[in-house]
């Protein structure tokens, strides 16, 4: 698939306004600021595509973006974010957990984890939710620039561990949206999950 094709369709506040729950979609979740918009835009090789920001609770609206007819990438609101009125916060968490749960076209999720801070409660929440519903799951340990390569490799193995201990196999991987690491991986999961 060529991902350097995708066009942004619609930000929707809730599901009722997505489009038709046709195709495939792939959602990019996380905790907020952990690099989701960034890494749609790194795959898509397109730096307006996604809307990224240095303040956390960028993107609080569900964004979908087509690769090809039926083929849809979407940006999810992150979560865990504390500096937000409570009534936002309750809001976007409920369409976030509404998409998750009624999206019959979700056919896989990436959960993206900032490699110095991964495995925070909401990201295990997270991550049991999409394992106990069977849906494939990519974990990316992003920013990996931040960290020099050995530092980088002891993380990937550590959160590896600990996965395989409380969840069971899944796949792990780090990535940069910045130094353009891991984004063949990112891009071969991708391929294999809208193939079906
Ligand atoms: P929300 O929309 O708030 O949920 O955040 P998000 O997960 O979409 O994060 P976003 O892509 O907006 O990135 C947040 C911040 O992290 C921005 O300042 C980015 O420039 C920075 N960032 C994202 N990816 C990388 C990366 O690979 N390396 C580095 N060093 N910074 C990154
Ligand atoms: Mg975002």
């Amino acid at each position: 698939f060529n991902y350097q094709k995708a066009h942004f369709i619609i930000s929707a506040p809730d599901i009722r306004h997505l489009p038709p729950d046709t195709g495939i979609e792939i959602a990019f979740a996380g905790r907020s600021n952990a690099g989701k918009s960034s890494a749609l835009n790194a795959l898509t090789q397109q730096n307006g595509l996604a809307r990224t920001s240095k303040t956390p609770g960028r993107t609080q609206l569900i964004n979908l973006f087509q690769i090809e007819e039926g083929l849809r990438l979407v940006d999810l609101p992150g979560y865990g974010y504390a500096q937000v009125p409570e009534e936002m916060k309750r809001k976007w968490q409920r369409s976030l957990g509404e998409y998750l749960q009624k999206r019959e076209c979700l056919k896989g999720v990436v959960i993206l984890m900032d490699i110095r801070h991964p495995l925070k409660d909401l990201d295990m929440q997270m991550i049991d939710w999409a394992v106990g519903s069977e849906l494939p799951t990519l974990v990316l340990l992003t920013k990996a620039d931040k960290l020099a390569s050995g530092a980088r490799k002891k993380q990937l193995m550590s959160v590896r561990e600990e996965l395989a201990n409380k969840v069971g196999d899944i796949r792990v991987e780090y990535f940069s949206s910045l130094k353009k690491i891991g984004i063949d991986k990112l891009r071969n999961t991708l391929n294999e999950w809208f193939s079906g």
